[in-house]
């Protein structure tokens, strides 16, 4: 049966429902919008009208209006209703100081329907567990809950201010393509292929990274945009095949420079939005530093826990799997937690197993009791070890103190995880506090131990450090990189350098990452051509902004802050993309599918 509807011509409305205030209050309004609820209380019904601003509280009484009664009889949850009436007080028991307009209504004398729906496949309010394939396919539905509706608008608003913020810093935004060549950012290419130039593709966009740099030599000295990229990787919670940056490039500047235009505008927006103050200025670290005292690149700086190299406590040791490990040029690295000391046995065989499952042969651990050291290592340390230990990482009764003699490639890694795990399971993080830092002196290359050749740990494009330019041929693992990472509580949240600007250095670089010279052409000879026309200095950096705005909304995932996400499995449930294509397209694009 399909319901009569009224026609929304003459529906305009005058206010937004959830801005009514007792200000209001005499007021005929007329508003717009869907049946979040309804009740039928005697006789009275009434309804929940919900728009963007959120919900007021609409009651259409048969004393009224007999005909708005009657419409509201009929209407189910999310409806598409207008309604005339006029904005009363609340009768004081009905109250309501959860809702924003919980001490007014709106008794209605017009009720029309302006759309009719169908029962939706799950309850839109916020508290419901629904599962995210299922939000993903009823996108426009979900995208109604006011979850979303929060986290989009805090979007576009992080968006306007930092386009206000960047503007007022002399950039320019400048668009990039989308069909371009590759961009090695250390992902997967996503492949469009040319129909008029048969048998070749372009690549979409791991980052404007090659466009920025070119238009720094093109002279438009400070550029920024909001920029869309794709990389095929595997996915995870803070990370989509599609997302975006706030990328952006600046000429004659030093690292210093970047740093210190980044870190006021995300203090500031985290200030705002958080309503609390960043410390300030960030603090800095080697990541050699970083690795050192937190196991990682991204240190949640929340945790106040530290790692500690145990090495030299160890000395001379009889306890055979250390003696061991430092005879064949291995560290001892520690964590100590203070008031670990509660942790069961079988929380402690927990944490072993945890780091054999990580490619660890054990972990060594203490627990101080009152009644003295309790360990499965305890009968081969010597008393002197004992003292070397407790001075080493000031281990009191109740504290724990976790050991591996790995490779620093394995151990740090597993402690680094340890950290935050012991962390929050003694109560050692503040989450009153947002800690960023800046993460600098990245090496410029690292060993892929698959390819067995160097990668860059950035990209290509970084410039070494001018002091450690006469080792790049001689000694390239030692060479430190112009590179900076801006770290938020444990997230990656961007990254940039300072660029190689010398097309001789350039082409050095690609050598030594195992480019002969004509692939280095092949691919990058745009790039070393417009770098040998007169390329100034420069540098940036990208943010990630779904990132960003994931760690402003404290969300879990990036996909709340995406109006139309992929899923894990890279694919849009809404409109069932990827999908197959006409044979006819992929005959006219030259191209045939085969079995894998
Ligand atoms: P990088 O690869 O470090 O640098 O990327 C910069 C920031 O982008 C975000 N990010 C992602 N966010 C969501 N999903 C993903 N798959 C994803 N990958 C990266 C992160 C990251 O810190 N061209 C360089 C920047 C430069 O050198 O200026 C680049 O893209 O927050």
């Amino acid at each position: 049966m399909s319901m009569p509807l009224d026609s929304p011509g003459r529906w305009r409305r005058t206010q937004l429902a959830g801005e009514l205030r007792d200000g209001d209050v005499g007021r005929e309004v007329v508003l717009c919008g869907w049946v979040d609820s309804c009740r039928d209380h005697g006789g009275v019904i009434f309804i929940d009208l919900r728009d963007r601003s959120g919900i007021v509280q609409v009651v259409c009484d048969p004393a009224d209006s007999p005909e708005a009664h009657v419409r509201a009889g009929l209407v189910r949850f999310e409806w598409v209703l207008g309604v005339r009436g006029t904005v009363r007080p609340r009768p004081a028991e009905t109250v309501n100081a959860d809702l924003a307009t919980g001490r007014i209504e709106v008794r209605a004398c017009e009720v029309a329907i302006l759309n009719t729906a169908r029962p939706t496949p799950f309850p839109l309010n916020d508290a419901a567990e629904v599962n995210e394939t299922t939000r993903l396919k009823y996108r426009y539905l979900d995208l109604r809950r006011p979850e979303m509706q929060r986290t989009l608008r805090l979007r576009h608003e992080v968006v306007r201010q930092i386009r206000q913020y960047l503007h007022e810093h002399d950039f320019i935004e400048v668009e990039t393509p989308i069909l371009t060549r590759s961009t090695p950012e250390g992902a997967r290419d996503y492949l469009v292929p040319s129909r008029v130039q048969r048998g070749t593709f372009f690549a979409l966009p791991q980052s404007p990274q090659l466009f920025k740099q070119i238009l720094m030599v093109g002279g438009i000295d400070r550029y920024y945009q909001i920029a869309r990229c794709f990389r095929d990787e595997d996915l995870r919670a803070d990370r989509q095949p599609e997302f975006t940056q706030i990328d952006l490039e600046m000429s004659f500047v030093a690292r210093e420079d970047v740093m210190a235009l980044v870190e006021p505008l995300v203090a500031e927006l985290f200030a705002r939005v958080r309503g609390r103050a960043m410390r300030r200025p960030f603090p800095v670290l080697s990541w050699a530093e970083a690795l050192a005292r937190y196991g990682t690149d991204r240190p949640d700086l929340r945790v106040s826990l530290e790692l500690r190299d145990l090495s030299d406590c160890f000395a001379g040791t009889q306890f055979r799997v250390f003696a061991e490990a430092l005879g064949s040029g291995l560290r001892i690295r520690g964590l100590a937690v203070p008031g670990g000391g509660e942790l069961s046995r079988r929380e402690l065989d927990d944490l072993v197993e945890f780091a054999r499952r990580e490619g660890a042969r054990g972990l060594t651990w203490i627990r101080v009791g009152s009644d003295g050291w309790q360990s499965p290592a305890v009968k081969f340390l010597s008393e002197s070890e004992r003292e070397r230990l407790t001075a080493a990482t000031a281990l009191a009764p109740g504290d724990l103190l976790v050991m591996l003699a790995e490779a620093d490639a394995q151990a740090l890694p597993i402690l680094a995880q340890l950290r935050v795990r012991l962390g929050e399971r003694v109560g050692r993080v503040d989450r009153q506090e947002d800690r960023f830092l800046w993460v600098v002196d990245f090496p410029l290359l690292e060993r892929d131990p698959e390819a067995g050749r160097f990668v860059a740990v950035h990209h290509p494009f970084t410039a070494p450090h001018e002091d450690d330019l006469d080792r790049l041929e001689s000694d390239p693992l030692a060479v430190r990189a112009q590179a900076y990472d801006l770290v938020l509580n444990g997230t990656e949240l961007g990254g940039g350098s300072i660029r190689i600007h010398r097309p001789d250095v350039q082409e050095r670089v690609l050598r030594l990452l195992g480019m002969p010279e004509a692939e280095a052409r092949t691919r990058f000879g745009f790039l070393l051509d417009a770098l040998a026309y007169g390329a100034p200095p420069h540098g940036g950096i990208a943010l990630g902004l779904d990132r960003l705005v994931m760690l402003l909304a404290d969300v879990p995932s990036i996909r709340s802050v995406i109006a139309f996400p992929k899923t894990q499995r890279a694919s849009c449930p809404l409109t069932d993309a990827p999908a197959p294509v006409d044979p006819a397209q992929l005959r006219e694009l030259g191209i045939r599918l085969v079995d894998t």
